[in-house]
């Protein structure tokens, strides 16, 4: 039998929000009603019913940077779409690509001098992957292959992106599909406050893969979803680049959150100790106004090439496509005229400081950590203050419902059945939100999070003994 598909009156939807079993589209998650979200203005978006909701998480995924609605990013979109839609990026260019790739090597860190465009970040990540084993083929080592990242990763979920976390409840029933890489654990507060195991078990990672072997160390500079806002200790950066150099490998960055202003700088790798030779972006590219992606390489990543074989044929259909690079043009031009980096930067801090003190009195939250505009909030058992949230509390997944029944769009995760963290939401508003609407945002996110805290509190009462485990 057919599935009933939404209800359609006037070319409105009337019904909202829609369950899995009341539409043909396949949703993510079967058992989760969805709102119907037809239109968006700044930081907030309404749905089919004409109820609005306070987006804290640029679109919800990070993407819409710039807000919702903005007509000079629609104009160029359109214009370009006048103009010239689409052109393949293998015998022929476009001015957009050529003037895009420009103008992130002017804020790339230094020393990046060439730009390949791609669809997504997955793919970017793919990409910088095959980037990496090109270099090191080209320069005459051909079983530089392996690949070595921290555990607790998000990167995309294709096959690649999957295997290079090392969280099987992510890999669900691929695994048999993915490539063996190495991972090393979050060198977080709970495992390893000063990055010392984590770079013990780096070095074990090499000592097992043969040095000789490993192409890259692929890593977040800080991370999103997966540690919302955690960023390893200086003293692992450093030790990164020295084994860099020790040994040879290509150290690789998911900017793909990060890159374009995300967390105050044009790129968070710039901040590190130990500047990257590839970094991959996406999201804050194209603001979700279009699907876009960029790799970017150090100039010894590209000689590698133009001294070799002189050739990186892969690529997908709208790899460097104009349409999509009219959007990047815009989108940079609107960061760089609004001073959207410096206003990140200067307001991350008192952000996050607001965002704490909102949360103090809530023996549920662990801690509160921020870079620019992607902040993270760690939750843990308030019986201890430490150890993980019992999975079937659902924590996070319940700070989610509530926050959408009070008309705020969040995003938390309970990546507990790994082992390496636990119930956590990130806070990651569009650079563009004013300070009225930042201070919403955390006031209805504080409720959200007591309101779940109580009942939380009531139900482990009810529990003789703490049910997670460090
Ligand atoms: C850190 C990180 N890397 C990679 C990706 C994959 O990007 P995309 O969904 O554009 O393929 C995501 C998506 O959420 C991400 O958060």
């Amino acid at each position: 039998m057919r599935a009933v598909a939404v209800r359609v009156e006037e070319g409105r939807i009337v019904e909202a929000p829609i369950q899995s079993d009341r539409t043909h589209v396949l949703p993510l998650e079967l058992g989760r009603a969805m709102p119907v979200i037809v239109r968006g203005d700044g930081v907030w978006v309404e749905d089919a019913g004409g109820r609005r909701y306070l987006d804290a998480m640029s679109g919800g995924s990070m993407a819409a940077t710039l807000g919702h609605g903005r007509r000079d990013i629609i104009e160029a979109a359109r214009a370009q779409a006048e103009r010239l839609a689409f052109v393949h990026n293998e015998r022929l260019t476009n001015p957009l690509q050529e003037r895009l790739a420009d103008e992130l090597i002017a804020v790339a860190p230094e020393g990046f001098s060439r730009v390949r465009f791609t669809v997504a970040g997955a793919d970017a990540i793919e990409m910088a992957i095959q980037l990496a084993r090109t270099y090191h083929v080209e320069r005459g080592e051909h079983d530089r292959w392996q690949v070595i990242s921290p555990a607790q990763a998000y990167h995309g979920p294709t096959m690649e992106t999957l295997a290079l976390t090392g969280r099987a409840g992510l890999h669900g029933p691929f695994g048999p599909y993915l490539p063996s890489h190495l991972h090393i654990p979050p060198s977080t507060w709970r495992f390893d406050p000063t990055g010392d195991a984590a770079l013990a078990a780096l070095d074990h990672a090499l000592e097992q893969a043969g040095p000789e072997n490993v192409s890259a160390f692929f890593c977040e500079a800080i991370s999103a979803a997966a540690l919302p806002a955690y960023t390893p200790p200086r003293r692992f950066w450093q030790g990164l680049a020295e084994r860099r150099d020790r040994f040879g490998f290509l150290v690789c960055f998911d900017e793909v959150v990060t890159g374009v202003g995300r967390t105050g700088n044009w790129f968070a790798g710039a901040a590190t100790e130990c500047v990257p030779d590839i970094i991959a972006t996406a999201k804050g590219l194209g603001a979700g106004y279009a699907a876009i992606g960029a790799v970017l390489v150090r100039e010894h990543v590209y000689e590698a090439v133009s001294d070799g074989s002189r050739r990186f044929p892969l690529g997908h259909t709208w790899d460097g496509a104009p349409l999509a690079g009219a959007v990047g043009l815009a989108v940079l031009a609107a960061m760089r005229s609004e001073q959207l980096v410096e206003r990140v930067r200067d307001r991350g801090p008192s952000l996050r400081d607001e965002l704490e003190r909102a949360l103090a009195d809530i023996p549920l939250v662990r801690e509160v950590r921020g870079h620019g505009y992607l902040l993270g909030v760690e939750y843990v058992d308030p019986r201890d203050h430490t150890s993980f949230l019992p999975r079937e509390l659902r924590v996070a997944g319940r700070i989610d419902d509530v926050a959408f029944e009070r008309g705020l769009i969040t995003l938390s995760t309970q990546p507990t059945r790994d082992g390496f963290a636990g119930d956590q939401s990130l806070f990651a508003p569009a650079f563009t939100a004013t300070d009225a609407e930042l201070r919403e945002m955390v006031s209805r996110f504080a409720d959200v999070v007591g309101h779940v805290a109580e009942e939380v509190e009531e139900e482990l009462s009810t529990l003789s003994t703490s049910g997670g485990s460090r």
